[in-house]
């Protein structure tokens, strides 16, 4: 595999030599990860909590040092500012999150945050003085573990949702968000949006196995599944294990359990771009000798084509109807968030590509499965992302894991991308 010492031996001299501190962005990386690390080596940090404020706190103390101006939004989106010789030039921006899943690893978002400082960092070593600004953004509440909906902070910024809307949104210990993001210090005074940009990049691991099994180093991505979320209830009556004809039950757990397998089974009739998930599922009372009166579970459908997704939603709620009837249930099956396919800006997509290309990496176009930050930043502003490989594919696991040299071959497509766009 091509590492990026070989490809600074073979990167034409026209290029530039600048490149970013592979080992200081690894170090900061597993600095960072220290914060909500797990025993099995991974990282629990969700948005909002003491946890995510003493992220935020190291974050933004590093990239003052690297002579950021950083503000803070009234949806706790941070955003860190390297003046430009145009001061009233655009900023190229990039960025990411660093809250994490609830056994998520160390590099989900977290990396693209830290690749945007370690872009700032190589300047400031450089002496560089670009165009335009350029800066780093933490969104949050990307990972929608803790609050729907997901992407909370870019979709604020970028007018998908109000920012009372996203304010009032509560965790599942009914804690709203506006009191966490006050409690945490984080409630800033800018504006949420209305912040023209030139251009947004984000740099993240790919999350699935494509470009390790391809032997590749970097995703040129052109666009991103759309997604829908969906909350689902499944109201039967719960009566006693022994005593009660299994003929006279209304199981709700049984609704469900036929309902996950409907849902995979849906999802592989739209092979191979289709994907639907069960991931979370509350059984009530949840006692061992109660037929389960009360289910809740959420669904998670994604699909490039928006046509397609949209079918898989009619054969969703046709699904749950017909299992519904069948076993004499209620089911309540509610979408709670949605956002379109998406395809990046084609000048931001080939800034990304000419970047790899300078450099000498391998690479290949890619469409994201997960969602970013990127997607809803993308509305209002030129985007495209770069991803990286991780371990076997695995991320939203606490065992997610990337190398070195690839994070750092990422860090400087991104530092090339948001070079030429910024001009130095
Ligand atoms: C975000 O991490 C998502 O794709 O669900
Ligand atoms: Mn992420
Ligand atoms: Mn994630």
């Amino acid at each position: 595999m091509t590492t990026p010492s070989d490809v600074r031996d073979s990167a034409p001299a026209a290029s530039g030599a600048l490149r970013v501190d592979g080992g200081r962005l690894w170090r900061s990386l597993m600095e960072l990860a220290e914060i909500g690390a797990t025993p099995k080596g991974g990282v629990r940090r969700l948005a909002l909590t003491d946890l995510d404020r003493q992220g935020r706190d190291l974050v933004v103390g590093w990239l003052r040092d690297a002579g950021a101006n950083t503000e803070i939004d009234g949806a706790g989106n941070i955003f860190a500012i390297r003046p430009g010789r145009e001061p009233a030039a655009r900023v190229v921006l990039t960025g990411s999150h660093i809250d994490t899943q609830p056994s998520g690893g160390k590099f989900d978002g977290n990396y693209g945050v830290l690749a945007g400082l370690e872009v700032l960092r190589t300047l400031n070593d450089a002496k560089i003085a670009t165009d335009k600004p350029v800066g780093v953004a933490i969104w949050t509440n990307e990972e929608g573990s803790r609050f729907v909906p997901v992407m909370g902070g870019s979709g604020a910024f970028a007018g998908v949702f109000t920012l009372e809307h996203l304010l009032q949104q509560r965790d599942i210990d009914g804690v709203s968000f506006g009191d966490a993001l006050r409690r945490i210090g984080y409630a800033g005074g800018t504006p949420v949006g209305g912040r023209a940009l030139d251009a947004y990049f984000e740099a993240h691991i790919e999350q699935g196995p494509v470009l390790e099994r391809e032997d590749k180093i970097v995703g040129v991505v052109t666009g991103a599944l759309g997604l829908r979320w969906y909350d689902c209830v499944w109201t039967g009556q719960d009566a006693h294990a022994g005593p009660t004809p299994m003929e006279a039950r209304h199981d709700a757990l049984r609704g469900a359990s036929r309902f996950v397998e409907a849902i995979n089974a849906l999802a592989l009739r739209h092979e191979p771009d289709g994907r639907a998930t069960v991931g979370s599922m509350q059984v009530s009372p949840n006692s061992r000798n109660v037929i389960p009166g009360l289910v809740k579970m959420t669904v998670d459908m994604r699909h490039p084509d928006d046509k397609d997704l949209a079918i898989m939603d009619g054969e969703l709620r046709d699904a749950a109807a017909a299992i519904a009837s069948d076993l004499r249930l209620e089911c309540d099956l509610q979408q709670v968030d949605h956002f379109p396919a998406s395809r990046f800006d084609p000048s931001c997509v080939d800034a990304v590509r000419t970047a790899t290309r300078t450099l000498g990496l391998s690479h290949r176009e890619m469409v994201s499965g997960a969602g970013h930050d990127a997607i809803y930043v993308a509305r209002v502003a030129p985007t495209s992302m770069i991803f990286v490989p991780c371990k076997d594919g695995i991320s939203h696991n606490e065992i997610e894991d990337a190398r070195p040299e690839h994070l750092e071959a990422g860090a400087n497509v991104l530092l090339h991308a948001m070079l030429a766009r910024a001009g130095a």
